[in-house]
């Protein structure tokens, strides 16, 4: 007869093969940033000394060679980017606080919103896994929600740390939302993010209003022992 898996042993999976994918994205990201494009990064500067030594070099070899560079270039960048997008090294390198930094420059830089980030002091002490990872995944929705659907003047990201428990408040001032009018098939963000929270124990409000912007706030308990702390 088949027994049915416990909800605890439940969880403990699916915290688990989160941290794989999480785990894999790491490996993949540090492999594009310091294999793919570190060798792309040579190979350019390899053409531009072919370039700028080519002896009586015909004009079109060396317009050639300039498009070469040129395209590397564009090659580089977009190696970077996809590097980014799937796993910031600053999130393993220099932890949460510099990771959401970023992430909201980057935010502002794509779409001209201003966005403020603010921290308790407890946090410069630095939140651990599995925790940094799911608070950079929330702020990366939450903001690219921001981005796509608010049309907002200014987004405010906070995130305080105490002893027991890290609540992070992602509020825009923009068009907002009825949040009973039911999900779109499609529409898969609020429920990633509620589900990561919920995977740690935590919890997820979403308050919004059509003309009222949108708050967004999840609160994490943090476990008291353990290496995860
Ligand atoms: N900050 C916001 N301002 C205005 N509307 C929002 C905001 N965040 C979410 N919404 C609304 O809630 C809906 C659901 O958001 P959700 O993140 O779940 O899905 P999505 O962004 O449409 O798609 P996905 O995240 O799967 O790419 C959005 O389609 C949008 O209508
Ligand atoms: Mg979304």
């Amino acid at each position: 007869m088949e027994t049915a898996c416990p909800p605890e042993e439940r969880r403990a999976f699916a915290m688990a093969a989160n941290a794989i994918r999480e785990e894999e994205k790491a490996h993949l990201a540090r492999e594009l940033h310091d294999e793919l494009a570190q060798s792309l990064t040579a190979l350019k500067m390899d053409t531009i000394w072919v370039r700028d030594n080519t002896t009586a070099g015909s004009k079109s070899v060396t317009a050639k060679l300039t498009e070469m560079v040129e395209m590397l270039d564009r090659t580089v960048a977009a190696t970077r980017r996809m590097a980014a997008d799937l796993r910031p090294l600053l999130l393993d390198d220099l932890g949460l606080v510099p990771a959401i930094e970023w992430l909201a420059s980057k935010f502002t830089q794509r779409c001209g919103v201003p966005c403020t980030f603010s921290i308790n002091e407890e946090l410069k002490l630095e939140l651990q896994e599995p925790y940094a990872t799911a608070v950079f995944r929330i702020v990366q929705e939450s903001l690219n929600n921001v981005a796509k659907h608010a049309d907002a003047m200014h987004v405010v990201v906070t995130l305080q740390k105490t002893l027991d428990v890290v609540t992070l408040v992602v509020q825009d001032d923009g068009c907002g939302f009825l949040t009973n009018s039911g999900r779109k098939p499609q529409s898969l963000g609020i429920m990633g993010l509620r589900e990561r929270a919920q995977l740690l124990g935590g919890s997820t409000s979403v308050k919004s209003a059509p003309g009222q912007g949108t708050r967004i706030e999840v609160r994490i308990p943090l476990q008291r022992t353990g290496s995860i702390r």
